[in-house]
């Protein structure tokens, strides 16, 4: 399985509820590599999209106990081997803190674009995968910057 996320120089990735900056050319690139695959998701990731709705052009899977919860077009779970059971090998891990740290050890592949910038008042953190010896980075992209923002792409795989 796969993830993608998007973290500060402290691994952050969200602040009141919310995601710490929005950066066009990444949110693209998410569009082109989710699209046409399964996203899995907890409840609080789906309130912070436009309208609070599941995204197009993908199969949704969210992560949530709360009763009644049962937003159209998207397939709610409360529990995580249920949701595994349903999910392909192809599918994307997409947030947030909970659901990243509960499904990591699943996943053999992690796009992280890494935003060379610290977010005062971060509230949710994603694992410091350069800290842990069973990732490793693979592909390195080059820096990139678009408003005011200096980020790049790098893809971490799991070490056999
Ligand atoms: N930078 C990025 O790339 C990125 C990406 C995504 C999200 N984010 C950020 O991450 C933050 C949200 O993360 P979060 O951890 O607070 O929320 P979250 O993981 O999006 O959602 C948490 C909710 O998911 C449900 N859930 C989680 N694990 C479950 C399990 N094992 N079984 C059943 N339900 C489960 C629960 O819903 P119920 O309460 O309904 O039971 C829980 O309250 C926001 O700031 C968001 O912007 C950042």
């Amino acid at each position: 399985m796969n993830l993608i996320v998007a973290v500060d120089r402290s691994w952050a990735i969200g602040r009141d509820g919310d995601q710490l900056c929005y950066i066009s050319a990444d949110l693209k690139r998410f569009q082109a590599l989710t699209t046409g695959h399964t996203v899995i998701l907890g409840r609080k990731t789906l309130a912070t999209f436009p309208g609070g709705r599941p995204l197009k052009n993908r199969r949704n899977l969210i992560l949530s106990r709360t009763p009644g919860f049962a937003p159209e077009g998207a397939q709610v779970f409360s529990g995580l081997e249920e949701l595994l059971a349903e999910a392909e090998e192809d599918s994307f891990v997409i947030g947030g803190a909970s659901v990243y740290r509960a499904l990591l050890p699943r996943c053999d592949t992690a796009y992280v674009t890494k935003i060379d910038a610290a977010f005062p008042g971060a509230d949710a953190f994603f694992p410091d995968l350069d800290a842990d010896p069973h990732w490793a980075a693979a592909e390195e992209g080059e820096p990139l910057e678009q408003e005011g923002l200096a980020f790049r792409y790098v893809t971490y795989r799991r070490v056999k």
